[in-house]
């Protein structure tokens, strides 16, 4: 019922006003729907991720204008290897390709690029656009654009504990010491801080999931699911879910204000 409301709002992506003491620090998008939208234009699903790219850049730069601190998008999960491969080898072939053409945009509006997931099992090639859209963009210290890319959330728990775990078998850590803060820092969301947690999470194309996705760090992150397809996806849009996030009452399990 919620979900329903909540979709229809971020859809209407008329001209919205946003309070910009309340842009949401972390935003997260799964982006979703690329293969659907090339498929009603007759064309083969690498068309829509080609278009997706491009919404990737388009989505930056009008994250980055409206004042969001970290935006982590979903690129490739460790259940996309799934696929067939030629599609595979062209989400591979992605990175290269943004980045390639990009990075000089996002030095410009000082974004810096940051990665997640097990990147040593992606392709040597893509590896190294990676490394280098990091290195070139070390020196900014505007938003952080935050590609999760071979990223699964139980994965990453599952590293995460038997990291605690080694350290425990170490004498580094006692058990009782595992807390929240212990939790955290053993995510790859660790890099994030103080913005681990991402506020707002979107996904596009009427899915209504979280597909292995920050399991953890969503605990209290406003969902917002819309139905445009992420090549669809516009800087209106994204200040549309902004808006519907902004009129939610965030209580992180206490009372608001008004109670
Ligand atoms: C989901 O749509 C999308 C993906 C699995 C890939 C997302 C990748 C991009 C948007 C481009 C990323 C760009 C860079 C720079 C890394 P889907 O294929 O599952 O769509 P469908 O559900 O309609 O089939």
């Amino acid at each position: 019922m919620f979900a329903f409301l909540n979709k229809n709002n971020a859809t209407t992506a008329a001209a919205v006003e946003l309070d910009p003491k309340r842009i949401p620090a972390h935003v997260a998008i799964i982006m979703d729907g690329n293969g659907r939208w090339a498929k009603a234009r007759h064309l083969p699903r690498i068309a829509g991720h080609k278009e997706g790219m491009n919404t990737v850049k388009t989505i930056t730069i009008a994250a980055s204008d409206l004042g969001v601190k970290v935006l982590t998008l979903y690129a490739f999960s460790t259940e996309n290897w799934k696929r067939p491969k030629a599609e595979v080898n062209y989400l591979m072939q992605l990175p290269v390709n943004f980045f390639d053409t990009f990075v000089p945009d996002l030095v410009k509006n000082n974004v810096r690029v940051q990665v997640m997931g097990y990147t040593d099992q992606l392709p040597a090639a893509t590896q190294k656009a990676v490394n280098k859209a990091i290195a070139d963009t070390q020196a900014c210290d505007g938003m952080v654009l935050n590609f999760a890319l071979n990223y699964g959330s139980r994965a990453e728990m599952i590293t995460g504990i038997q990291a605690l775990a080694q350290q425990v078998a170490d004498g580094h850590l006692a058990v009782d010491a595992i807390d929240e803060t212990a939790v955290d820092q053993a995510l790859m969301t660790a890099q994030l801080a103080p913005y681990n947690d991402p506020d707002l999470l979107i996904r596009t194309s009427g899915e209504e999931r979280i597909s292995n996705f920050l399991l953890w760090q969503i605990a209290y992150s406003e969902l917002v699911f819309t139905d445009v397809k992420w090549p669809d996806f516009s800087a209106t849009t994204l200040q549309a879910c902004i808006a519907d996030f902004q009129r939610r009452d965030r209580r992180f399990g206490g009372l608001s204000d008004q109670k």
